[in-house]
């Protein structure tokens, strides 16, 4: 039988499309999400990527058996700083079949030429700094929050497809109780932003993580706007963004530099809620809540985030401070272990500081680009 692939329509469509993860990666090291947060982020008025962004959604069949999924969609936000014309894809799940494959990227392919897109990029759910890549390489290792899985015959059906590589996004461990492993350049380098520059670094506040985090988008929308794919954060993502920081508020790893009372810097980590959702199971009951609790207890590591600076204030040491104040908070809390990813394969200071913190590369991700238009120039530098 032929693949026949069809939009999600209604509540019975919806649950298909959040359940075959479920199905396809049973007994690997993928962790479930929780199904009622896979709903709210699939539900277009619940979600700020829809008051800058458009998607469609669309479930592969055979025999009346869903075999694969995709999403379709524009980020006019994305676009409009840019000045592009992109489209993405996204939810990229299927069966082990180049049929499925071929014919989910065709629909997808097909909505963003129906938008004037002049290439499609992807798999991005739905943007780059929410899970983004076709995992390429590291698949014994359990992903952290956001982080996403996939079997090994992912990529190779991607290839088949004539996806082209746009970008790989690195994925690095990082110990972060073992400072012998630190090279000594980055202590001093630090200790020189302290005393030379008189950096000082606090703390976000839970009460105040709002305003805290316009801090970090004045940094973010600074430090990263150079960087590749990058997305503008509108109000309404931070808003949203900072919802998502409350629940798993960690205020140790929420660091803000400043400088004269001025924020030159930020880092954010993330406590790996994966190590709880994997007790859940997709749940919140019977017992999923009460592991969410408890989280405290489970979680002993962290996923670092962002950590940028401002661009007059790189190469000063700021950032390494920041790396060395992870190595002091490591010592104090059960979080002794992290992973830092999502890197650009291109990030050169990023990925030197990684070395230098002792960070072994052990994760990798590849954002594939289809180009629509015969003018289109592929997008990686
Ligand atoms: C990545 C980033 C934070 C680095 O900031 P930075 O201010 O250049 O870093 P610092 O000055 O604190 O530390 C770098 C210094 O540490 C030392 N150092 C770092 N890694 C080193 C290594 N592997 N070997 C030797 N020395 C090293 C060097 O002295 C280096 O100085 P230099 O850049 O002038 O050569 C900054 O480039 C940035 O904000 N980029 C945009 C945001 C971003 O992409 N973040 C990463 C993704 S989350």
């Amino acid at each position: 039988m032929s693949i026949e692939i069809s939009a999600v329509k209604g509540r019975g469509d919806l649950r298909e499309f959040v359940e075959l993860p479920f199905r396809l990666h049973r007994g690997t090291p993928w962790i479930p999400p929780l199904r009622l947060e896979r709903y709210l982020f699939l539900t277009r008025r619940l979600n700020a990527f829809f008051t800058h962004g458009q998607a469609a959604y669309f479930l592969a069949r055979r025999d009346g058996r869903v075999v694969g999924r995709i999403t379709a969609q524009v980020d006019f936000g994305y676009n409009q700083f840019h000045r592009s014309r992109w489209g993405m894809f996204g939810f990229l799940e299927f069966e082990d079949d180049q049929e499925i494959v071929d014919a989910l990227l065709a629909t997808a392919e097909a909505w963003c030429r129906a938008k004037g897109c002049d290439r499609m990029v992807g798999p991005m759910c739905f943007q780059i700094n929410d899970e983004a890549g076709v995992m390429i390489d590291g698949f014994e290792r359990e992903p952290l929050i956001r982080e996403p899985w996939n079997p090994p015959y992912y990529q190779e059906r991607c290839d088949q497809a004539g996806l082209a590589k746009a970008m790989d996004l690195f994925g690095w461990d990082l110990d972060i109780s073992d400072r012998e492993r630190v090279d000594p350049i980055l202590p001093r380098v630090a200790e020189r932003a302290h005393t030379k520059y008189g950096v000082t670094i606090r703390r976000m506040s839970r009460r105040h993580l709002r305003s805290d985090m316009e801090e970090f988008a004045k940094i973010y929308n600074a430090a990263w706007s150079h960087n590749w794919g990058f997305v503008p954060y509108s109000e309404a993502d931070l808003d949203a963004y900072t919802l998502e920081m409350q629940l798993v508020f960690s205020r140790d790893w929420y660091m803000i530099a400043e400088l004269d009372g001025q924020t030159i810097a930020v880092a954010i980590s993330i406590p790996d809620v994966n190590q709880v959702q994997k007790r859940m199971q997709g749940r919140l009951l019977p017992l999923g809540w009460f592991y969410y609790l408890i989280r405290g207890r489970i979680m002993d590591r962290v996923r670092v985030g962002f950590l940028g600076v401002l661009p007059e204030y790189q190469h000063t040491g700021v950032a390494a401070a920041l790396y060395m104040e992870h190595f002091d908070v490591a010592a104090r809390s059960r979080q002794s272990k992290g992973e830092a990813s999502f890197i650009l394969e291109i990030n050169t200071a990023m990925n030197r500081g990684l070395e230098a913190m002792g960070a072994r590369l052990v994760k990798r991700w590849r954002i594939y680009e289809r180009l629509l238009d015969p003018a289109a120039k592929p997008s990686a530098p």
